[in-house]
């Protein structure tokens, strides 16, 4: 059978590896798929990068236009990136009856619902694994895998760079901003790190997670995002001495109420797989209600790894090639006719438990006053931490760090008992308040 021809758009770093992982591994992707997959035509603006890495054989063009446009052109592969001219090219790809390949999780996570509703009116596929934890098949294991489960959380360390600048920041005692400026000369964190550094990245995977376990739209407006910007030295310290260390993590959670969807730094018991996970990794942990627990762990990005996932999704596409579209695989992992209107909860209505760092002056009866004020509230704290003054300021400080670990609450609640908690004349400095998730 004529091989599967593939066009690709953007060859810089995932669309050589693409390039080479089909070509070493053509004979073994082959048997798999049961037919031959072959990237014909590559658009890209640096059209001599482009040519140096798939060699002579391959038409190289400028204008990714001109590789939507061609008629030979079974699938096209994104690897622009961004919400720009990759959303046009995707929606024009569809249109010309071509199955979309993309590793971009900004696109899908921000207008997947346009863009699902046109490949499922066109009768074609477009595939996402890579936009995902790169390398870790958690898209093919949402779908497929745990399809018998009812999905009730799912909680991921899915961004490499903030995961490096956390570890960085525990091994070495050091600060989030020397950390990231290292991590930057490195390689390891882009010249603008903000879409990582701010946790956008891990809310766009987060987000497309969310919309595959539970049967809902792709909604990342509705996501609650926080980066790592404002993490101390000193709290990763004191969650250590807790037994607990930070992360940021992307979490989605199935309540009475609605589907949580949250990004934020949460402090995870260190006892915990997830807690272990260290440097640029990424890992992802689901629990639904029949298989219990499970752990994907692996490379969220580079070259190769993302190629992998970039490949598999080729393979699916291959394979399903001459499939009736209402017997694939759906885009969302549910029927569109049963996607859910369940509602995304506001943060407020969030529950998790905390811990609070207040710097008080160090005189009597300011503890019983913070825990009065929790008390006050209903919220019930689980440890308390106080060190000496001098141990944090020096000889002869004055002031000193209470840390408070509190039990579960509603964020509402604990938002109202912060601010009574701020106005206290003896709270020196605006309070530090990290989520903490036991995932147990
Ligand atoms: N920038 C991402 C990370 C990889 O640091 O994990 C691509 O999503």
């Amino acid at each position: 059978m004529k091989p599967i021809q593939v066009g690709l758009l953007g060859i810089g770093t995932v669309g050589s590896g693409t390039f080479n992982v089909l070509k070493r591994n053509q004979e073994e992707i082959t048997r798999r798929a049961g037919r031959g997959i072959e990237i014909t035509m590559v658009a890209d603006l640096d059209v001599a990068r482009a040519r140096a890495v798939v060699g002579e054989g391959v038409q190289v063009v400028n204008d990714a236009a001109a590789v939507i446009a061609n008629p030979d052109i079974d699938v096209v592969i994104e690897l622009i990136g961004g919400y720009g001219i990759a959303k046009k090219l995707v929606l024009d790809a569809i249109a010309a009856g071509k199955h979309v390949v993309t590793a971009n999780k900004a696109l899908l996570a921000v207008h997947g619902t346009e863009i699902f509703a046109a490949a499922s009116a066109k009768g074609v596929v477009v595939a996402f694994e890579a936009a995902v934890a790169g390398g870790i098949p958690i898209i093919k294991a949402l779908r497929e895998g745990l399809t018998a489960n009812r999905i009730q959380w799912i909680a991921g360390i899915i961004n490499g760079t903030t995961n490096f600048i956390l570890s960085e920041m525990r091994d070495k005692g050091l600060d989030f901003d020397v950390v990231l400026k290292e991590a930057q000369r490195l390689g390891y964190a882009e010249a603008d790190p903000t879409f990582d550094i701010e946790g956008v990245d891990a809310a766009h995977k987060v987000t497309l997670m969310s919309a595959i376990a539970f049967g809902i739209p792709v909604q990342f407006d509705k996501a609650h995002v926080e980066g790592i910007t404002q993490l101390a030295a000193a709290d990763i310290r004191y969650a250590e001495q807790l037994g607990y260390r930070i992360k940021l993590l992307g979490i989605t959670k199935r309540t009475a109420k609605g589907v949580e969807l949250r990004v934020h730094p949460s402090l995870v018991p260190t006892k915990r797989l997830l807690a272990n996970v260290e440097g640029a990794m990424n890992a992802v942990v689901v629990n639904g209600d029949a298989v219990g627990t499970t752990l994907y762990y692996g490379k969220g990005a580079g070259s190769e790894p993302t190629a992998s996932a970039v490949v598999a999704d080729l393979v699916d596409i291959t394979r399903l090639h001459t499939a009736d579209p209402q017997h694939r695989v759906p885009h969302l992992a549910f029927q569109p006719s049963a996607i859910s209107d369940e509602i995304v909860l506001p943060m407020s209505e969030v529950v998790t438990s905390y811990y609070l760092r207040l710097r008080v002056a160090d005189e009597a009866g300011v503890l019983a006053q913070v825990t009065g004020i929790l008390a006050h509230a209903g919220i019930s704290i689980d440890a308390v931490l106080q060190r000496e003054a001098d141990e944090v300021g020096g000889e002869g400080a004055t002031s000193t760090d209470l840390i408070i670990l509190t039990h579960d609450t509603r964020e509402g609640t604990m938002n109202e008992a912060m601010a009574t908690m701020q106005a206290l004349p003896t709270v020196l400095a605006p309070i530090t308040r990290i989520r903490k998730e036991e995932l147990a």
